[in-house]
This record gives structure tokens, sequence and C-alpha cells, in this order.
């Protein structure tokens, strides 16, 4: 199959004050064109780690294993010039931080030209780009500094700014974290309405599961540096077979019945370590044998997605009110 990107083995160590840790433990993840796919998992779990390798924006310090392929090329093998035309070409990023991501120094319009200099947006009219993100009166706007303008505004100009550049593959982290329950939902439909129209590929990094069931074709669960769970989103959410997913989709609030309290997660995320054996949820999992302790699980296909697990769930298992919230 003909993939945007392919993640094959992706390790990232950093060596810390407390010690090496483990950001990225052999994940693996695919995206064909024009797909969107949501990558989901508790806090640490690695997702933005994931999302700034694509583009190879780690910090410095990072040690970096595995293969990822954008557009046929090898990112950790390409040069500077090469890998920085491949951001400005192929890749788009929209961060979780909107207000973080402008220059406070500067008027919205001069940043938004400078930054599609270069960029297939670069003859693009600022006042019509704002326009397709929905923002009224744009040339007033174009002439403000990112302190006189709300979160939802900044998160619609960066949107603007980063789609114009055509991006063939966006990865958008948690971007609509910041924002109110009605600007989430606004600026979630024009990243996803844009995305479409554009063909743009699309991996959305998110706690947000409810978003994601209506959102994203695909649904890719990480616990530990790894990808245990991943397929359509329907099958993957609504019946999953990966312990760890099912014990998220539970304990998701969305899914929250009145009066009753949500089930949460028992025991904390795990401490990586290179080499570890075993599964990394297998202390917190309900199903977990002795061979869990000490057997990586290999992936395996069960019902049409992929998991990683020993002993995976055979059968539907998420209550039937889970399945009519999503
Ligand atoms: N620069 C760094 N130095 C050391 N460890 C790091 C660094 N960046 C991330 N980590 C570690 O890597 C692991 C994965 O972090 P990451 O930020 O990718 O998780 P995440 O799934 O995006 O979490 P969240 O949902 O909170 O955004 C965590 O244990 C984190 O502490
Ligand atoms: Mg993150």
């Amino acid at each position: 199959m003909n993939h945007l990107l392919r993640v094959d083995g992706a390790t990232v160590d950093y060596t810390t004050r407390h010690g090496a840790t483990r950001a990225l433990d052999g994940a693996n993840l695919t995206i064909a064109p024009g797909e969107r796919v949501g990558l989901v998992g508790e806090s640490g779990s690695g997702k933005s780690t994931l999302g700034l390798l694509v583009g190879r924006l780690l910090p410095a310090g990072a040690r970096v294993g595995g293969t990822i392929t954008v557009d046929g090329r090898d990112v950790l093998s390409l040069r500077p010039g090469d890998l920085r035309a491949l951001r400005r070409e192929v890749l788009g990023f929209v961060p979780q931080d909107p207000v973080g991501a402008l220059d406070p120094t500067l008027r919205v319009g001069r940043q938004m030209r400078l930054a599609l200099r270069g960029s297939a947006g670069e003859d693009g009219n600022p006042a019509d780009l704002l326009e397709r993100v929905r923002i009224d009166r744009p040339d007033r706007v174009l002439r403000l500094y990112p302190h006189e303008i709300s979160g939802g505004m900044a998160q619609r100009i960066v949107i603007a700014t980063v789609m114009a550049a055509a991006p063939r593959l966006l990865v958008a982290d948690e971007p609509t974290a910041a924002l109110d329950a009605q600007s989430r939902e606004e600026v979630t439909g024009l990243v996803m309405d844009l995305a479409e129209s554009e063909g743009t590929s699309v991996l959305w990094l998110s706690h947000d599961l409810r978003a994601v069931g209506r959102w994203c074709d695909r649904t890719a669960v990480m616990y530990g540096g790894r990808v245990v769970e991943d397929g359509s989103t329907r099958a993957v959410l609504d019946d999953p077979r990966h312990p760890y997913t099912r014990a998220l989709s539970r304990s998701d609030p969305a899914h929250a019945v009145p009066g009753r309290r949500l089930p949460a997660i028992v025991g904390g995320p795990p401490t990586l370590v290179a080499g570890a054996p075993g599964c990394a949820f297998a202390p917190r999992c309900p199903r977990a044998v002795a061979d869990c302790e000490g057997h990586r699980p290999l992936p395996l296909t069960v019902d049409g997605r992929t998991v990683l697990c020993l002993r995976p769930e055979t059968e539907t298992t998420v209550p039937s009110d889970v399945k009519a919230a999503s």
C-alpha cells in the first residue's frame, strides 16, 4: 500500500538528571494519503514525541532509532536542506498553544506573510486566508498583535497559515485543548473541512475520544511509547481488543453516566527503559498472566485491527451506553 507516512520501530531515548528515559519504545504507524488518524493515549504515552519525530523536530539530546518515511523520503537521514524542504512542502504542524506559536512583537498580518514566505501559500492574500477560517472583518484582525486576540482566534490564524501552504500531512497536537467547548467544536470542524478540501492527511493527537470518534477514520492508541491498538475508529473505540483501549474508553469523561463513578485505570503510567522485557501495560492489566511480564507482545491482527497483546479481548466489552455516546 502507498503510505504517505510510515513509522517503523521508532525509538526515542533521553538522558536526564534522573537517568535514562525512553519516550518511544518501538512505535509503528502508517497514514495513507487523505486519511485522518487520531492518536490517543494517556499523558506521557509518547504522542507528542511521535508527532514531532515525523518532522525531526525533537529537542537536541533525543537519541532516535527506527525508520520514518514521509512521502517516500527517509526522514532520519535527510540532509538539512532536504529536511527544510520536506517541512515546507509536505508537512504542517498545529501546536497545542496557539498564542505561544505566534510572535508577540509582530502584527498578525506581518507574521502570516513571513511564515508563508517560500511556501505554496506565499501568494495568498492573508485576508482571504482568514476568511477561510471564518474570521469576520479580517482586515481589522491583520492589524492586531497576538495579545489583543483570543485563544480561539489565535488558533484559527495558526490553522489558516499552516493550511495555506497546502501540506500533504498535517500533524495537530491537541490544537483545541486550550479552547472552550464551543470553539473546540468549531476549530476541529474547520481543520477537518480544510484538510478534506485540500486532500491533506491528518495525524490528530488528542485526549478527546469523542472528537476522534467523530472526525478520524482510524484510531491508534499509544501506551508506553508503542502503538498498542490500531484500526478503524469504529472498531477501536466502540469494540476495543486491547485491554488498555478498553480501560481508556471506559474512563473517558464523555462516557460518564450520571450518578455512576467513572472507572479509573488502576496504577500509574510506566517509566520506560530501553530493553525492558514484557508488556508495559501488564502491571495494570486485568487480563495479564505471567507471560505478559516476560514477553514483549508482537503485533497481532485481531478482528480487522492490529493489537499488541498476548491476550487480546475477544468480545464486545464496552457497555451499550458508551456506544450510544460516540
Ligand atoms: N525533552 C525531554 N526530555 C526528557 N524526557 C522527555 C522529553 N520530552 C518528553 N519526554 C518524556 O517522554 C515521554 C513521552 O512524552 P510525550 O510528551 O511524548 O507524551 P504525550 O503522550 O504527548 O503526553 P501528553 O498527553 O501529556 O501531551 C514522557 O515520559 C516524557 O516525560
Ligand atoms: Mg503531548
